[in-house]
């Protein structure tokens, strides 16, 4: 039960939120908007943890020294993003330490498709190309929109690297695309796999969302519908322009690119393929819970060999 005082602060905030104002220290938010922030800040941390042991499966597959480089580049960019928005989620009382390597892997959350080994390089470009500009869409808008100010500064620097992970992801998506008819067909198969991800790295539908209090306290401006719109028009636009084929067509009356898959679909992780079926929100998600073959092995070996007891 709220007390008068705190239903006074709480509306105090959001009257200074409504009318834009920006707030630098956690002692100035209502409790409830702490709260909110922490989860995501939480989930953002984590989620790059994921991401390093996703990006991991890449280096084996790089051709040459330089794309090496470009894979290690990668991960300490992405030990960079965990670290920053760690940083932050402890200053709400989050542990970090404890949440990646510690806690059951059963609540490290991530997107399934960071738990799939990577089978070849230019599956982790067409990845980068596609599922980069899906991350940098999400990270953007708290950049933009949010209200707390210590965030929008965090992921100044992450945004910078993960605009140029999409690029480095486009140029050379480009560059098979264009080398042979066989890498052709490799950047094709990766897009066939990956497209759909992106389809699905927003959420359930504004309609079906759990937690629009994320919008009525401005710690983000964009509504998962919203970000997935502007993905959508930003990669069928790339592979549109690359000539490759994708499930979307472009609607000449709406003057937009609009899906023509199943949405939402279920993915089979044993082939790397999508059912091509329409299932329903709920049960998209419970599929996706299970995440990829990678769950728990990855996070297991994380913890025990790349930074467990016997690392030092
Ligand atoms: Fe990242
Ligand atoms: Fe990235």
């Amino acid at each position: 039960m709220e007390t008068s005082d705190q239903v006074d602060v709480e509306a105090a905030m959001l009257a200074r939120i409504d009318d834009g104002e920006l707030f630098e220290s956690i002692d100035e938010l209502s409790p409830r908007y702490r709260e909110i922030l922490k989860q995501t800040a939480e989930i953002a941390s984590i989620s790059e943890v994921s991401v390093l042991t996703w990006a991991c499966t890449a280096y084996p597959t790089a051709p040459d020294i330089g794309a090496k480089i470009a894979v290690c580049a990668t991960i300490l960019d992405e030990v960079g993003h965990a670290y920053h928005q760690g940083v932050l989620a402890e200053q709400f009382g989050v542990d970090v330490h404890a949440r990646a390597f510690h806690d059951d892997i059963k609540f490290i959350w991530t997107w399934p498709i960071m738990e799939f080994p990577i089978r070849n390089y230019i599956e982790f470009v067409v990845m980068q190309s596609m599922l980069d500009r899906a991350g940098l869409h999400w990270t953007k808008d708290l950049e933009l929109h949010c209200s707390f100010a210590p965030y929008r500064r965090t992921l100044r620097k992450v945004n910078f690297e993960e605009g140029f992970h999409m690029r480095h992801g486009n140029f050379w998506t480009e560059y098979y695309w264009n080398q042979s008819d066989e890498s052709r067909a490799m950047v094709q198969r990766s897009i066939d796999w990956i497209f759909p991800f992106g389809v699905m790295w927003f959420g359930k539908p504004d309609s079906l969302k759990t937690r629009p209090e994320q919008l009525k306290y401005k710690v983000r401006g964009w509504g998962n519908d919203f970000m997935r719109e502007k993905w959508l028009q930003s990669s069928c636009a790339f592979l549109d322009r690359l000539g490759a084929d994708f499930p979307a067509e472009f609607d000449e009356e709406q003057k937009k690119w609009v899906i023509t898959m199943p949405y939402p679909m279920k993915y089979e992780p044993e082939t790397y393929t999508w059912t091509q079926e329409k299932c329903e929100h709920d049960e998209y998600w419970a599929h996706s819970r299970k995440g990829g073959p990678m769950r728990p092995a990855a996070y297991d070996r994380l913890r025990r060999e790349e930074w467990g007891d016997q690392l030092w």
